[in-house]
């Protein structure tokens, strides 16, 4: 059994095959392949649109998605997470999609699972999905990746968006640079700055990150407003330059990027949600349309 634990579990002519089933996808051009399937969704963690994305890819090839609501789940009653995917497994869906705050849960589950484990997030480690949609997203826009150059902003330490795109990115041969103020700067042997202005002019796709507050032991900017006023995208930023725009969501309004840009059509933030449908329903094919 497959299972898609970090976008590294696929090689670049699988990726390059999801992107195709996703353009026929987008095109209409599906059957409701899963059928018999059954998909149960597990979230540990607030979730608007990842949760939303994956049982509407799964509705739309006629898989049966059951969601377990875990906050009133056995867990609560002390019962072990690895306990209760047994329990689950024993039930026999065909794939569990699960989301959890701590990193290392999905890859625990996948060494005892027979359903496929999809990642939809954990902890500040991956969420392959995500950014499969995100690089689906930039491939509709450029014809040819490589050298294409893309500066990630925010807090990049904390987040696992970035943490899976800059593994996928660099495989693909984007030029990534991150910008961030050194407490949300991870290790790293790419290129850095704390400047926005600095890479305006040499990049050609940002992506904007939400600060990950929920992960901070500390407060760590003073406030959002000090915050925003280095690293918000704003239309003044840009001016006219050709830059596309993108953010994960949920995203701070005037924190991350502003209201104008919001509106523009540089900013691709609900292309990248249309996609993500399309994208995951190329997942669930690929890992469970066959068996
Ligand atoms: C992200 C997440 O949960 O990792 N959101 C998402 O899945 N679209 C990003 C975030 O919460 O900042």
């Amino acid at each position: 059994m497959r299972h898609l634990i970090r976008t590294d579990d696929f090689s670049i002519e699988e990726i390059n095959e999801l992107f195709q089933d996703a353009e026929r996808f987008s095109d209409g051009r599906f059957e409701r392949i899963l059928q018999d399937k059954i998909i149960i969704t597990l979230f540990f963690e607030n979730s608007t649109r990842t949760k939303s994305s994956f049982e509407i890819a799964a509705k739309r090839l006629g898989a049966e998605v059951i969601h377990l609501d875990v906050t009133k789940s056995s867990t609560k009653k002390g019962e072990t997470l690895t306990d209760t995917a047994a329990n689950l497994e024993a039930m026999g869906p065909n794939a569990i999609i699960i989301r959890h705050q701590n990193a290392g849960v999905p890859k625990i589950l996948s060494q005892h699972a027979n359903a496929a484990i999809i990642n939809a997030g954990d902890g500040a480690h991956a969420h392959p999905t995500q950014a499969l949609l995100d690089l689906f997203t930039m491939h509709q826009h450029f014809d040819n990746l490589k050298d294409k150059r893309i500066a990630i902003v925010g807090d990049i330490k904390n987040s696992r968006v970035a943490n899976s795109n800059i593994e996928l990115l660099t495989r693909y041969g984007l030029d990534v640079t991150l910008v961030a103020p050194p407490q949300f700067m991870p290790k790293t042997t790419l290129k850095t700055t704390d400047s926005l202005t600095s890479i305006i002019d040499k990049v050609d796709i940002i992506m904007s990150l939400r600060t990950q507050t929920e992960r901070h032991s500390y407060p760590i900017y003073a406030s959002l407003k000090d915050y925003a006023s280095d690293f918000c995208i704003t239309k003044e930023l840009l001016g006219d330059r050709d830059i596309l725009i993108m953010h994960p969501g949920p995203v701070h309004r005037n924190v991350d990027i502003d209201d104008a840009l919001l509106d523009d059509p540089r900013s691709k933030v609900l292309n990248q949600v249309k996609n993500g449908v399309l994208i995951r329903m190329a997942v669930l094919k690929k890992l469970i349309g066959n068996v």
